[in-house]
């Protein structure tokens, strides 16, 4: 029997708007080559609406707001379907000065945030290291940002991939090869190991790749582009703390001398670095010079990163689109739906874009971030132009 949805892609996106759509009654098949594994492994997950708002881009800091509101219920529910943590926190987040010039553009900064009501203020540094301890005295001030949390991603897919195969969604592994549509219409996939697939509906999810599949005419082809991530995970271990390291409560983020770094310390002692943002195509290589840059401006505001054990380093790549508002929503091929570019907020946007793609799906509601994330803004904004 033909499944009501096929999902093309196994990320955060794609698995927790199967679940969504599942709980609502739709018989859901997902196609994913290495579930969890793309870019939402590589994420950091920070859940950032304050500071990840950038100027110019309001729409944007609307809809990180609406779906980190709906983060502790997402959460609750998901560990109930699955019966596993996810490691939610709800410590802040600090945005660290490393000199007086990184001072003056932060402190504009938080008059950007407050212009939007954002939760942000300005702390001098006595009072940042008050608040956190593990913090260098050189550092020259902070922003507070109370509001912005962070979520285990690695642990998130793996509570969405069990949510999911409680709630009965057929999960199969395999790529698509290519998407069949016929009369303007998309009826099918054909995956690699030559299996095809049929439905009504399709929802394409799969993040960076999703306009590498053949089969989906140019015009419709979603406007994703990889920008590239490098960063590390490190531990804290007993060595770690017998030679004087404290380890971060807060999400720690910092501009040093003009560049952004990030350090996201979990309760169990890991602490994801990250990262480099890089336009270089699909290439998702580790370099010396992009690991040298973290971790020395890193040690600049946190010294004691340097008696941690550097356990992992990867790269990933973002599905960036213009204007950083992921696309959501009909395609313009009747049959297909689109959920993707969702930039440096994926996993932020996780509850948000799983709850409006399956009201979508099925009721053919359209919410307002349907309207604001349109497949179709460019053309519009072309007419306008
Ligand atoms: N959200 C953090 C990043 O994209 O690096």
């Amino acid at each position: 029997m033909k499944p009501d949805v096929i999902i093309v892609g196994g990320g955060l996106i794609g698995l927790a708007s199967a679940w969504k759509s599942r709980i609502k009654g739709m018989a859901v098949t997902v196609v994913d080559p290495h579930f969890g594994k793309g870019t939402s492994h590589v994420a950091a997950g920070m859940l950032a609406p304050v500071t990840e708002a950038h100027y110019g881009e309001e729409e944007v800091v609307r809809i990180n707001s609406a779906s980190a509101a709906m983060y502790p219920s997402f959460v609750e529910e998901l560990e109930e379907a699955s019966s596993q943590q996810v490691g939610y926190r709800d410590t802040g987040t600090l945005v660290v000065a490393g000199d007086p010039s990184d001072r003056a553009a932060l402190t504009e900064l938080v008059e950007f945030h407050q212009s939007l009501g954002l939760d942000s203020e300005w702390i001098a540094p006595t009072e940042a290291r008050r608040l956190e301890p593990s913090l260098a005295p050189s550092i020259a001030g902070a922003i507070l940002a109370q509001g912005d949390h962070q979520v285990d991603n690695r642990r998130l897919i793996s509570a969405l991939i069990e949510a999911n195969r409680r709630a009965g969604t057929e999960l199969i592994t395999g790529s698509v090869k290519e998407f069949e549509v016929s009369k303007d219409k998309l009826k099918g996939v054909l995956l690699d190991n030559g299996a095809r697939l049929e439905s009504d509906n399709f929802l394409l999810a799969a993040g960076v790749w999703s306009n590498t599949i053949p089969g989906i005419p140019e015009p419709v082809q979603p406007t994703v582009r990889p920008v590239k991530g490098q960063s590390a995970r490190l531990h804290f271990t007993s060595a770690s703390h017998s030679q004087g390291a404290i380890f971060p409560r807060y999400t720690l983020r910092a501009l040093v001398k003009g560049v952004h770094v990030y350090m996201v310390p979990r309760e169990s002692g890991e602490m994801v670095l990250g990262a480099t943002m890089e336009e270089r195509g699909f290439d998702t290589s580790v370099t010396a010079g992009g690991l040298y840059e973290l971790l020395r401006n890193a040690r600049q505001i946190f010294p004691g990163i340097t008696e941690l054990e550097l356990s992992e380093t990867i790269a990933g790549l973002r599905p960036a689109t213009p204007g950083n508002l992921p696309l959501l929503g009909a395609s313009g091929i009747p049959g297909l739906t689109i959920a993707t570019g969702h930039g440096r907020n994926g996993v932020l946007l996780t509850p948000l874009t799983a709850e409006v793609i399956s009201d979508y799906l099925t009721k053919g509601e359209l919410s307002w971030v349907l309207e604001v994330c349109s497949t179709d803004r460019y053309k519009q904004d072309a007419q306008s132009g």
